[in-house]
């Protein structure tokens, strides 16, 4: 048995990729994405057809000349719709970062998204939609998910993030590891053979959501090494880079559980207030900075990308 099919036995896994090609290869149930990984699909070699198949079905369907939007939009499911072709599971599309601090909008956008996937024929059961987890972006996925619409709550660097959302009844969320790591390392606050703070982060959210009995299912994110991976096995979820999931199939190093639900505490945490929550974030300068930097580089990909339609358009 090789890693990854011992570390399957503890947690399922997910390919963090949009490229399509790469999806085909691995066989992964499940697979993520975000506006960074988008990009690059539009910028690889079959970027140029994707777009021209997204331009003629929107022109199609409108009689006119598509807007940079409408193709942003339709390519993210269109995106979507090809990597359902390859995975049994769900696939996570994220929902514009530049809304991340305005709740209707993001309400409005995940709507958008979702009517998109109808359209084109997609069980809407299949897709999750990816928002910021913001004090704003948490209370859109509370409203999404009494809609029926089924959220991925990303960019968690803090417990209170995670426990609120729990609270928020939403589906699933996505603590980061990597970008946790990088930021102590980047200070000089890390060093080789202590433990990954990244990993901590996600050990202490499973042990409290897990002693709080919440559903809410907990899908580590954001790795950069093997290590990170092998800590969490046992988690409910990890989404992994075609990279590391290449090592983990290469290797024969055994994956044992590492997390294991804690009994159930006697009482249940209070409720999560807007102040609470934007005070503890606000106490952790690692939390406030890597939530604000995921969000910024989040958005400067989907402007990018808008710039590469825009091109694209220009050239018609
Ligand atoms: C997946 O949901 C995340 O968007 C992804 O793991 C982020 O990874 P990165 O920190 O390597 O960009």
């Amino acid at each position: 048995m090789n890693t990854l099919e011992a570390l399957q036995q503890y947690t399922r896994v997910v390919a963090d990729t949009g490229q399509v090609d790469e999806i085909r290869q691995l066989h992964p149930e499940e697979a993520t994405t975000n506006p960074s990984l988008l990009l690059k699909v539009f910028q690889s070699d079959s970027g140029r057809q994707l777009l021209d198949k997204v331009y003629e079905a929107l022109k199609a369907k409108n009689n006119a000349s598509p807007s940079v939007s409408a193709i942003a939009q339709m390519g993210l499911v269109w995106v979507a719709t090809e990597i359902l072709l390859c995975i049994t599971g769900r696939v996570s599309i994220e929902v514009e970062a530049r809304l991340s601090f305005d709740t209707q909008a993001m309400i409005q956008a995940a709507k958008r998204l979702v009517q998109s996937c109808k359209d084109l024929g997609i069980d809407t059961r299949r897709i999750l939609i990816k928002i910021a987890s913001t004090w704003e972006g948490i209370q859109a996925a509370r409203e999404l998910e009494r809609l029926g619409i089924a959220c991925n709550a990303t960019l968690i660097f803090h417990e209170q993030q995670a426990l609120a959302c729990a609270q928020a009844g939403v589906t699933l969320i996505s603590p980061f590891v990597g970008r946790i790591y990088d930021w102590y390392v980047a200070r000089g606050l890390w060093k080789e053979g202590e433990v990954d703070p990244g990993v901590q982060s996600v050990q202490r959210i499973f042990t409290l959501l897990k002693s709080q009995g919440y559903k809410t299912e907990i899908m580590g994110a954001s790795f950069r090494n093997i290590d990170e991976i092998l800590a969490l096995v046992g988690c409910d979820r990890l989404t992994i880079a075609p990279k590391f999931l290449k090592q983990l199939a290469e290797s024969t190093e055994p994956a044992e559980c590492q997390l294991k639900a804690p009994a159930l505490a006697k009482e249940k945490l209070p409720p999560v207030t807007e102040a609470g929550f934007r005070w503890a974030l606000n106490q952790d300068p690692m939390a406030t900075e890597k939530l604000s930097d995921g969000i910024r580089l989040f958005a400067q990909d989907s402007v990018k990308l808008a710039q590469l339609i825009q091109a694209y358009l220009d050239q018609k």
